[in-house]
């Protein structure tokens, strides 16, 4: 699993971040009521909240910019890192006062839901910590969204509902969508089995599911023909993927097989998958990313430390060497590939020596972009019980070190590209007059002057200048 970098919807984005969820006032529902979403975390936060103003809509919710005037406010959390729980607590805080206010201006009550991870793991915690919320509700429950807002709006006081039916969940919610642009996250497994010892996942977002492929197939079909050119296919641990193939064969399908499957959609163009494991790369998958000229060659495979001790500490369940030969098979395959990491520093036990092969590690695989991290104690995981804790400064200090290295090599392959002609996914207009944005195949945003009905479109740029984060080109 991975957060979001700032740079990109699609790529990991940093928690620090909020995504909010927008949506139009739709004219057509009578007594329409206005509906706030605020994301935070991990791609997964991202697409859920898109699926909460979903299953809204039908029951006269539109979607506003800012949570004042809000009937529902819903915060969709992360609980992945402590800061990112605890911003929680603080953005309540400001809802409560937007509430008194909304009250006091004789507007009506505002409800406030809790949804996402930190739901799941502090329910109980939230309700008694800050009374200001009416819901709380886990990530497999937003299915039932609804009907919690018409037991609360009964009076029936404060809903808890933290169920773990993720199967449920896929079931019930729509296979259609109201996508905000050209590129859609599409959920195809939730859930992770893998217990890395730092990881709160396991225990929020529960056991390993995969979505039946008619369900994803459906779901990428109704985003094609509203206009979706790119499809990021997205899960915790996305290459633990299988599902039974729809032909009745009885065969397991596994995530290749479900990319070639949703390649041939006509009207898709692009598509991503996010975030791997590297015990679950597959012959298959990896025969896949060769082959398969709509899979975009920018590879998200986080190794989190260098050190065997470590990984082994970590539970990863792989050793370096393993990840290093594994990097070069999918290379073969794809040699044009760009390849992402996640990293984290100061794991308990951590000496000098351990970083320094998390740095060997990348200048040996060389990285296109990165995200890393401070270890951050999660409690209840058994990181959080282990002996020799790395103290914070030395912490900062090693993350320093690895991201003046990261990203020089980030800010190398931008480099790169200057000079070359890259197919660029035209998002919107840029912040100059006349001026478009897009994404690169390697997800970095591109900028260039053009006229505006090439939105939507999937244009030839040519690169003229990198930055650490940015491309900036001519139409070719
Ligand atoms: N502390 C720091 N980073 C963490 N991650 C997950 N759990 C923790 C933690 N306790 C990082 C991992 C993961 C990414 C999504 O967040 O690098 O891949
Ligand atoms: Fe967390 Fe590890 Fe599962 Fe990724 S694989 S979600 S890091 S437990």
């Amino acid at each position: 699993m991975s957060d979001i970098s700032p740079r990109d919807k699609n790529a990991p984005r940093d928690i620090d971040t909020p995504a909010i969820v927008k949506r139009e006032a739709n004219v057509d529902i009578p007594n329409s009521k206005k509906l706030f979403i605020k994301t935070y975390g991990c791609q997964m936060n991202v697409y859920d909240s898109e699926r909460m103003a979903d299953v809204l809509a039908p029951v006269g919710y539109a979607a506003v910019d800012t949570p004042d005037e809000a009937d529902l406010v819903v915060l969709n959390t992360c609980h992945i890192r402590e800061k990112a729980a605890e911003k929680v607590y603080s953005e309540l805080g400001r809802i409560r006062k937007m509430k008194e206010a909304k009250a006091g201006r004789g507007e009506g009550d505002m409800t406030v839901a809790v949804a996402g991870c930190v739901a799941q793991a502090e329910g109980e915690e939230i309700m008694r910590r800050a009374p200001v919320v009416d819901m709380v509700l886990g990530p497999q429950t937003y299915h039932k969204l609804p009907e919690m807002i018409a037991r609360v709006s009964r009076a029936q006081g404060e809903v808890l509902e933290t169920d773990f039916d993720t199967q449920e969940k896929f079931d019930e919610l729509p296979t259609t969508r109201d996508p905000k642009g050209f590129s859609a996250f599409l959920t195809v497994q939730e859930g992770c089995d893998k217990f890395c010892t730092f990881c709160v996942v396991p225990y929020t977002r529960g056991a390993e599911v995969s979505r039946p492929v008619e369900q994803i197939v459906a779901e990428a079909r109704d985003l094609a023909k509203k206009g979706v050119r790119e499809i990021t296919l997205i899960g915790q641990n996305v290459n633990a993927y299988h599902a039974d193939a729809p032909d009745g064969s009885g065969k397991t399908w596994g995530l290749g097989a479900l990319i070639r499957h949703v390649a041939k959609i006509g009207g898709i163009d692009r598509i991503r998958f996010t975030t791997s494991h590297p015990r679950d790369m597959d012959e298959d998958l990896i025969k896949t990313l060769g082959d398969e000229e709509k899979l975009m060659p920018y590879f998200h495979l986080p190794i989190q430390a260098g050190s065997d001790k470590i990984l082994r500490a970590m539970n990863r369940g792989h050793s370096y060497a393993e990840y290093r030969d594994l990097i070069g098979r999918i290379r073969e395959a794809r040699p044009d590939i760009a390849l992402s990491g996640d990293f984290i520093v100061g794991f308990p036990g951590e000496t000098d020596l351990d970083f320094e092969q998390t740095l060997k590690c990348v200048d040996e695989i060389v990285y296109g972009s990165s995200f890393s991290f401070k270890y951050s104690v999660r409690p209840g995981t058994p990181g959080a019980g282990l002996p020799r804790q790395v103290p914070e400064d030395v912490k900062s200090e090693r993350l320093k070190i690895l991201q003046d290295r990261l990203y020089a090599q980030q800010f190398a392959f931008n480099q790169s590209l200057v000079g070359k002609t890259l197919p660029v996914l035209v998002e919107g207009t840029g912040r100059e007059d006349g001026q478009l944005f897009g994404r690169s195949p390697y997800l970095q945003g591109t900028h260039f002057m053009g006229a505006e009905n090439l939105i939507g479109q999937i244009v030839p740029v040519q690169i003229t200048s990198a930055g650490k984060n940015s491309l900036i080109g001519d139409l070719a």
